[in-house]
C-alpha cells in the first residue's frame, strides 16, 4: 500500500482499476464528454474507500475530510452498514409506503429515540432538497400562509421549492421566478428577524449551523428568538439539519447544543452512512398531511432504511457524539496553531469546521490534495472540513500537519 500522498502512478494501478475494460485515463474524460460538467472537477478518480480513507485511480491514498459532502459519516464501508445493506438486499430492496415493512417500522421506533424532543412524527424521503421540499409544503399546509423568511448565506437545496429559500444568488436567479414569499435576512440578526416574521409568514427556515454558506453557527439567542416568534405569530420553524444532524457537531442534532425546538427538523447526508436517504420530523404543530398531499416512490425503502439503521446502532452503541466532541477539541486547537498569517478565522462545531482565508482558498485545497488529504470550500474563501467522525488522533495530527505545509508554504 502507497503512504498518504507519496504514491506515483505505478504499479497499484490495477489493484484499484475496476475490470471495466477501459484504463484510468478513459474515466476522466467518459464523464467530461458524458456529464453535464456541473461539479467542478478535483482532478482524480476515486475508486475505493476504507474507513477515513479513500483511494484513486492510481492508487494514491487520501486522507478524506470531504467524507463526500459530510455524507460517509461513519467513514466508506463500515462494516456494519455493508452487512445491513448486503443481508437487506438479499432480503427485500423495494417496498412502496402503502405496504408495511420491518425495517422501515423500526426505523421509525429507533428515531423516536434520537430525536430532539417534541418532534414525533417522520417522513422519509431520499435526499436533504427533498426534506427541504416536503418542510415547506408541511408548512404551508399547516398554516395556509405562502411567507417563507430565511437567511442569507442559507443554503437548502436545488429543488424549486428548496432553491427558493436558498440565498445565493447565482444558484437561485438564473431559475426564477421560483415560489413566491421569500425574505432573506443576515443570519444571527435578532432584530431583522423579529421585523421579517408578518402574520403573512407561515414559516422559518433556518441551518443551525450554516454550511455550504461559510460554516457559521447560529447563535443560540438568534435561533431561540426564531423559535419565539413563530410560536408568537403563528408560523412555524423548520431547523435544516441536513449537514448538522447525525452527531456531525457533537450531538446528535445541533438542535441540542442551543436548546433549540424546531417545529420541523430536516435531515439527510451521515444519515445512512453514504446510502440516499433524507427525513422530516414533524411537531406537533405540524398537521398531518391527508394521503396522497405527499409523497415519493423510493422513500423509506427497505434497503435505505436498513443502512440509516445499522449507522444508527453504530453512532450510538459506539458514543460518536461524545467522540467527535472530544476529537473536535482537539482539533480545534492544533488548527488554531497553525502559524499562518493566511487564515484569518476558525468556526464550527464538531467536526464541521471552517478555516476563513484571507485570500482564495482553491489553491489550498489543491494542494492539501497534493498531499493526500481531500478538504472542501465553502464559498471563495473558506476551507471546510467535514470528515468521518470516526475520525482517529493520528488522522487529525496528519490533517493539521498537511494543512499547516500547505498554508505555511
Ligand atoms: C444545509 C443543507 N440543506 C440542504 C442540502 C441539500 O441536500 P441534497 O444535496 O441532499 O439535496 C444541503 C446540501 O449540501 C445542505 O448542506
Amino acid at each position: 500500500m502507497l503512504e498518504r500522498g507519496t504514491g506515483q502512478p505505478g504499479a497499484q494501478a490495477a489493484a484499484h482499476a475496476p475490470a471495466t475494460g477501459r484504463a484510468p485515463a478513459d474515466w476522466a474524460r467518459l464523464e467530461a464528454e458524458r456529464g453535464l460538467g456541473l461539479y467542478v472537477p478535483r482532478g482524480i478518480t476515486l475508486t475505493r474507500g476504507e474507513g477515513a480513507h479513500v483511494w484513486d485511480a492510481e492508487g494514491r491514498r487520501y486522507l478524506d475530510c470531504t467524507a463526500a459532502y459530510g455524507v460517509a459519516s461513519l467513514g466508506h464501508c463500515h462494516p456494519a452498514v455493508v452487512e445491513a445493506i448486503s443481508r437487506q438486499a438479499a432480503t427485500l430492496i423495494a417496498c412502496s409506503g402503502s405496504f408495511g415493512n420491518d425495517q422501515r417500522a423500526q426505523l421509525y421506533a429507533e428515531m423516536a429515540e434520537i430525536l430532539p424532543p417534541g418532534l414525533t412524527r417522520l417522513f422519509f424521503c431520499n435526499s436533504g432538497a427533498e426534506a427541504n421540499e416536503a418542510a415547506l409544503k408541511f408548512a404551508r399546509l399547516t398554516t395556509g400562509r405562502h411567507g417563507v423568511v430565511a437567511a442569507m448565506r442559507g443554503f437548502h437545496g436545488r429543488t424549486a421549492g428548496a432553491l427558493a429559500a436558498t440565498w445565493e444568488p447565482k444558484y437561485r436567479e438564473p431559475f426564477e421566478p421560483l415560489l413566491p414569499g421569500f425574505k432573506y435576512i443576515p443570519y444571527n440578526d435578532e432584530a431583522a428577524l423579529e421585523a421579517a416574521v408578518t402574520d403573512e409568514v407561515g414559516a422559518v427556515i433556518l441551518e443551525v449551523i450554516q454550511g455550504e454558506g461559510g460554516v457559521r453557527p447560529g447563535a443560540a439567542e438568534f435561533l431561540q428568538a426564531a423559535q419565539r416568534l413563530c410560536r408568537e405569530r403563528g408560523a412555524l420553524l423548520i431547523a435544516d439539519e441536513v449537514q448538522s444532524g447525525f452527531g456531525r457537531t457533537g450531538a446528535f442534532f445541533a438542535c441540542e447544543g442551543v436548546s433549540l425546538q424546531p417545529d420541523i427538523l430536516t435531515m439527510a447526508k451521515g444519515m445512512a452512512s453514504g446510502f440516499p436517504m433524507g427525513a422530516v420530523a414533524l411537531g406537533e404543530r405540524v398537521i398531518k398531511p391527508s394521503p396522497g398531499q405527499h409523497g415519493t416512490t423510493f422513500g423509506g425503502a427497505p434497503l435505505a432504511c436498513a443502512a440509516a439503521r445499522a449507522t444508527l446502532r453504530v453512532i450510538k452503541e459506539e458514543r460518536i457524539p461524545e467522540q467527535v466532541a472530544r476529537r473536535s477539541a482537539l482539533f480545534f486547537e492544533r488548527l488554531r496553531a497553525i502559524p499562518s498569517e493566511r487564515i484569518r478565522d476558525l468556526r464550527g462545531r464538531g467536526f464541521m469546521i471552517g478555516i476563513e482565508l484571507t485570500e482564495p482558498a482553491a489553491p489550498y485545497i489543491a494542494a492539501a490534495q497534493a498531499r493526500g488529504l481531500l478538504a472542501l470550500n465553502a464559498g471563495a474563501n473558506v476551507i471546510r472540513l467535514l470528515p468521518p467522525l470516526i475520525l482517529t488522533e493520528d488522522d487529525i495530527a496528519f490533517a493539521v500537519a498537511t494543512l499547516s505545509e500547505a498554508l505555511c508554504a
